[in-house]
Formats: structure tokens, sequence, C-alpha cells
């Protein structure tokens, strides 16, 4: 993987066949953003808006999660990278398989390795679960910072949680993580200043 950058993965991907999905998809989504992002988000997988797109949450889930953005961190989807645990739309909006998890997971880890984000959002049980390695569920998870990797990951609900509770609790639970992630990327940023001051 040395030396490779996002965009010629990116195109790999762009064909995969690894598992099922890929005969039902209209097009891979692997992901957007900066390539230089501090902070990644990572959700379940594409719906029939991303699917049909070729970007991230760019359907009711992506508006709330843009707005979140915004209202939380103080910017756009264009400072971070957003991507998924899985790249293609599992038909009718279905979890994700373990098999097509594991297939799409090197996917992942590509982008991981090139992005090398200081810090992780985990949207939902999937991501949650997938890169904490646990069985827990993301109400269990959430709500603190875990490490992995050298990198902090904050989990927390996926956007369509808050859809579905209509806000209140899920939605205010959302805004905590989120400042919770905001002031781990400020910290692994001062400590980088004082790592190079050194
Ligand atoms: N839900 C997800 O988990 N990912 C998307 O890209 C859209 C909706």
């Amino acid at each position: 993987m040395a030396g490779r950058d996002l965009a010629s993965v990116a195109a790999e991907a762009a064909v995969c066949t690894r598992c099922e999905l890929a005969s039902g998809r209209t097009q891979v989504v692997f992901g957007v953003g900066s390539a230089r992002a501090d902070l990644m988000f990572i959700g379940e997988a594409p719906g029939r808006d991303e699917d049909l797109q070729g970007e991230p949450f760019v359907g009711r889930s992506g508006k709330l999660l843009d707005r979140l953005m915004l209202e939380e961190l103080g910017h756009d989807r264009s400072g971070v990278y957003i991507t998924n645990t899985t790249k293609c739309r599992p038909p009718g909006n279905r979890d994700p398989l373990p098999d097509e998890l594991a297939a799409c997971r090197p996917w992942l880890e590509s982008q991981l390795e090139i992005i090398d984000p200081k810090v992780i959002v985990t949207l939902g049980n999937f991501a949650t679960r997938l890169i904490l390695n646990t069985r827990e569920g993301i109400t269990k998870m959430r709500g603190r910072e875990h490490s992995w990797n050298g990198r902090v990951v904050v989990p927390t609900f996926h956007p369509s949680a808050a859809l579905r509770s209509g806000g209140g609790q899920v939605l205010a639970e959302m805004r905590a993580d989120f400042v919770r992630a905001k002031l781990a990327v400020r910290r692994a940023a001062a400590e980088s200043v004082l790592a190079t001051a050194r």
C-alpha cells in the first residue's frame, strides 16, 4: 500500500467484485472529503440516494450529519473525510452481512492508512463494532473516547437513529459526541505542534 494515493485506491475500488453487493450497485460509494483530514466519519453502508449519486450521506441522514457538523464542529464536510464500512448499497437497505463487511474492510483500511485521521467518529453499531472489535451496542460504547491504533475513536449514534426517534435525547447525545470529537481533534493538533517543536 506504500506510496498509493486515495485516488488510485478509489479507482481500484470502483471496479471491485469482492462480494455479492457488486451485482446490485449503481456505483461504488468510496468516500468524500479531504485526503488530509484529521477527522473521519464512518457510517454503515450507502442507501439509495448515495448509490445513485456516488457520495456518502447525501440523503436524509446526510442532511442531519451536515447540520450537526456545521452546528457543533463549525464547518462543512469539505474539511473531514466521510465513508462507510461497506462501499456498495445492500439491496433494500438491509444490514450489511458479515462476509460483505469482511470483503470491504481492506478498502477502509487503505483509507485509514492514507488519510491517517487523528480522530474517528463511528456512526452507529456497524462502524463501532468493526473498528473497536466489539459486540457491545452503541448505547454502551458512546459518550466517551476510545483509543485504537494510536487514534481516538468517538462512537455515536447513526443519524438515522436520531431521525427515527424524532430528535430529543438521541440528538442531544449526538451533539455531545460531536463536541467530544472536536475537542479530541484540537488536542491532537496541539500535541503534534508540541511534538514538532521538541
Ligand atoms: N447511511 C449510511 O450509513 N451511510 C450513508 O452513506 C448513507 C446513509
